[in-house]
């Protein structure tokens, strides 16, 4: 145990240090055969006890990739070998502080800070990427899940890239932004399917925050700029890099795809981690997410509680309205990607525990939102069992919205082991058509995708 008074580090938080391969892994049920590939997913995993005090954003980086193939499952983790933790592993212990206390002996030999690699993994252009905001990807091999290093897109891009990049689903584009504490803010960029940069774009945002997530539909991409606002003099004094200041309120940014004009919206402070999916309707965009009142990244706890919203821009005459959809806790939020951009009609959560301050992902469930009928449905784990974010996989290409599966992996708190479990999403709160048993549990983290086998 590095630290028994930080939740961030204990239960299921508390790192799983241990890399290696299963085969053949027991599973109750049965695997759908149409699921051949491999659910990856990452999260944050401090390979040393750390320097100062930790946050939940500083770990690094470890992949599990749960690989499925007619019915049989496989399991292979690894840390993702970045710089800072290569240069830590030879020496043996932490040498990098984090996002809310600095706590780093000055080195000119090391970077200021640690690119973690710990918040998405996609497959792109043929490449595993482990994303982290604050800097590039980095590229894995899929099969070994080995560290080939940083991804740059040919050379074209050296800098932040967003976890949370879509892909257009008419040609496979990757749309994305970086953020930085500099002018002009943000960064808007299209890569092509191959890997290619296509486009950049400044967007002066007019105030450097935290941004995790944005939105795109065919025709515009969406950024909230909330005030979760940069304080690089706190780095050295070893404060938080990020403070709440409310008084800027809330602005919301439209970009034209075309033309590269942005529309503001503006409205009270609130924050917002993750969308859902944005689209165009009778003039307006509408934009889904979760929301929160504020945001505290200054301790051990987020400060606010995430519920689902709806956003309604209206294009011509630059109002906006808002409105929450549910009241208890939900983030995040996955759908259909393959209507990205255009209209869906479910939606799939972690369903909260509102009592846990760690509530992000120590969810006591997971939902379902129908956004045409207001219904939702929860598959409820119960008094000892918890879930990370579902994803959908379709049943195949031309399946029909929500015909397929919901892919999670859930934690057994009575036997400190963790499943990879398989739903009908047609059949959401029913059992797990399959549950994929592992020997260890893997500690909560942030996001995974699927990647279908070539
Ligand atoms: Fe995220």
């Amino acid at each position: 145990m590095f630290d028994s008074g930080n939740p961030f580090l204990n239960g299921n938080y508390a790192p799983w240090r241990e890399e290696g391969d299963a085969f053949d892994l027991e599973v109750e049920g049965e695997l759908p055969r149409e699921l051949n590939g491999a659910l990856y997913r990452i999260g944050p995993n401090p390979h040393f006890k750390p320097l100062g005090r930790y946050h939940w954003f500083d770990g690094d980086g470890m992949v599990h990739a749960f690989i499925l193939r007619d019915g049989r499952a496989a399991y292979r983790n690894r840390y993702v070998r970045t710089d800072g933790l290569k240069a830590e592993m030879k020496q043996g212990r932490a040498l990098f502080g984090g996002l809310i206390d600095k706590a780093r002996e000055p080195s000119p030999e090391l970077p200021p800070f640690k690119n973690a690699a710990n918040t998405n993994i996609i497959g792109y252009a043929n490449r595993l990427l482990a994303l982290f905001e604050a800097s590039s990807p980095h590229e894995l091999k899929p099969l070994t899940l080995e560290t080939v290093g940083l991804f740059d897109f040919g050379g074209k891009l050296n800098g932040p890239v967003t976890a949370h990049p879509k892909f257009d689903p008419r040609n496979g584009d990757l749309l994305f932004f970086g953020y930085a504490p500099f002018p002009p803010y943000v960064t808007w960029y299209r890569a092509g399917s191959d890997g290619k940069l296509l486009e950049s774009r400044p967007i002066d945002t007019g105030l450097p925050v935290m941004m995790h997530d944005f939105i795109a539909t065919d025709d515009y991409a969406i950024f909230f700029v909330c005030p979760s606002v940069f304080h690089l003099e706190n780095v050295p004094a070893g404060k938080p890099l990020f403070i709440w200041e409310p008084q800027h309120g809330t602005k919301i940014g439209v970009m034209n795809r075309k033309t590269g004009d942005v529309k503001w919206f503006q409205d009270e402070a609130f924050f917002v981690f993750h969308f859902l999916n944005a689209y165009e309707e009778n003039g307006e965009l509408i934009v889904d997410g979760c929301r929160m009142d504020s945001l505290d990244m200054t301790g051990n706890s987020f400060g606010g509680k995430p519920l689902i919203w709806r956003w309604n821009l209206n294009l011509k005459d630059g109002s906006m309205r808002q409105s929450q959809l549910h009241d208890g806790f939900a983030e995040f939020p996955r759908f259909d990607e393959r209507l990205a951009g255009r209209k869906h009609r479910y939606g799939y959560f972690t369903n909260g525990d509102t009592e846990s301050p760690q509530n992000a992902t120590a969810s006591k469930g997971l939902l379902k939102r129908d956004y045409q009928t207001g219904k939702t449905e929860v598959q409820d784990l119960g008094k000892n069992l918890a879930a990370g974010e579902p994803l959908f996989v379709p049943r195949n290409a031309k399946s029909s919205e929500d015909d397929g599966w919901v892919l999670a992996v859930w934690y057994d708190q009575a036997r400190d082991r963790s499943e990879m479990i398989v739903l009908d999403a047609q059949n959401f709160a029913g059992a797990p058509v399959a549950r994929v048993k592992l020997q260890h549990r893997v500690p909560w983290g942030f996001h995974g995708n699927w990647v279908p086998a070539q």
